[in-house]
């Protein structure tokens, strides 16, 4: 039979069952990091009646969450009784440092906002008003931002030790949230001294994570809006991280162009975040990120890093480079140097 005679394979429904039902997934793990049961079993296996007394819920629902997080691989079962799997233990549970269920958090409480997915295509606004993690809310605004900075202190591990800042003395680090990289690129490169421009009820809690580091002698947080605050002159390096996905392209046109006029001769503009492959289809995840971000910030979405690499070479950068980070890090990073 030739290959034009043969018939065509059929359509696999397998990813349509599985998505279909996706979000159980996501809602066992947000339930369990909401309801502290990685943490409530941290010192060792506990049965399901231990866990329900333990937390104050229901015993035969919580076997049936115990075990859904058992088939997903976060607990192992041993004779009824429960314990964190090493997964669970290395990044669920709060006393470790790799802790990430404030990230986790942040997810839940994005949930009801996915929920209304619909209603936001339809009408183009955001399900979330950003304003509302950006300050307005206090508690949202700090559960944000500590989500921020544990998400930070997980890219850093590959990011910081991709830049070699030796030399450099100035860092502006543009919507820096929880200030997160400067004080870990200060620390690295001793004489580096950075300065945060941020909303102010943002870089209110970032002055008190940078003062827990013992960062405020060179870490400094400016109140400001980066689309009108004076980003200065004389700066060796302009960090622009995880907030172009909040701008329209030509703001980011705008941004990039200020951050090459700050810049001396030489200075290097560093550009991280979330972007897809031209097309902006692929990969999967930034495509979905985009939407994540319309549902979140009024011009929320995702560029490609090949449009940011135009936006650069137009603004006079050279020495073009775009860097992914390591898996699960879903980040690229594009390099530009000042002429
Ligand atoms: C996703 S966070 C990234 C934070 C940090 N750069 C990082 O990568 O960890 C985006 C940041 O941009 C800040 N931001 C948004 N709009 C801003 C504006 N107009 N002026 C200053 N900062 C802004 C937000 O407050 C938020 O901290």
């Amino acid at each position: 039979m030739s290959d034009t005679q043969k018939p065509a394979m059929a359509p696999d429904p397998t990813p349509i069952v599985r998505l279909s039902t996706a979000f159980w997934e996501s809602q066992v793990l947000l339930t369990a990091n909401r309801l502290r049961v990685f943490d409530f079993l941290a010192d060792g296996a506990k049965s399901v009646d231990e866990v329900a007394a333990g937390l104050q819920l229901a015993p035969r629902s919580t076997g049936l969450l115990l075990r859904a997080c058992t088939g997903l691989g976060f607990l192992l079962e041993n004779g009824q009784r429960f314990e964190n799997a090493p997964v669970a233990a290395t990044f669920l549970v709060s006393r470790s440092p790799a802790f990430m269920g404030n990230v986790i958090r942040y997810s839940d409480q994005l949930y009801g906002a996915w929920g209304n997915l619909e209603g936001a295509v339809r009408s183009g606004q955001p399900a979330v008003p950003a304003q509302t993690y950006l300050g307005d809310d206090p508690a949202r605004t700090r559960a944000f931002v500590v989500a921020m900075h544990e998400r930070a202190l997980g890219i850093a591990r590959a990011l910081v030790p991709m830049l070699d800042l030796s030399g450099r003395r100035t860092l502006l680090d543009v919507g820096g949230g929880p200030g997160t990289y400067s004080v870990l690129l200060t620390e690295r490169f001793p004489g580096l001294r950075a300065e945060v421009i941020e909303l102010p009820g943002v870089a209110a809690v970032a002055r008190e994570l940078v003062s827990t580091a013992g960062a405020s002698e060179r870490v400094v947080l400016r109140d400001g809006d980066y689309h009108s605050a004076d980003f200065g002159s004389g700066k060796d390096v302009v960090l622009m991280s995880g907030m172009f996905h909040r701008e329209t392209a030509q703001a980011c046109r705008a941004l990039i162009a200020r951050a090459a006029a700050c810049l001396n001769p030489g200075g290097l503009l560093v550009v991280s975040d979330v972007f897809t492959d031209e097309g902006g289809c692929q990969p999967a995840f930034a495509a979905l990120f985009g939407l994540n971000m319309m549902l979140t910030a009024a011009d929320g979405g995702v560029h490609a890093d090949a449009d940011v690499m135009q936006w650069m070479a137009d603004c006079g950068m050279r020495e073009l480079r775009c860097m992914p980070l390591p898996p699960p890090m879903p980040h690229r990073v594009v390099l530009g140097v000042k002429p």
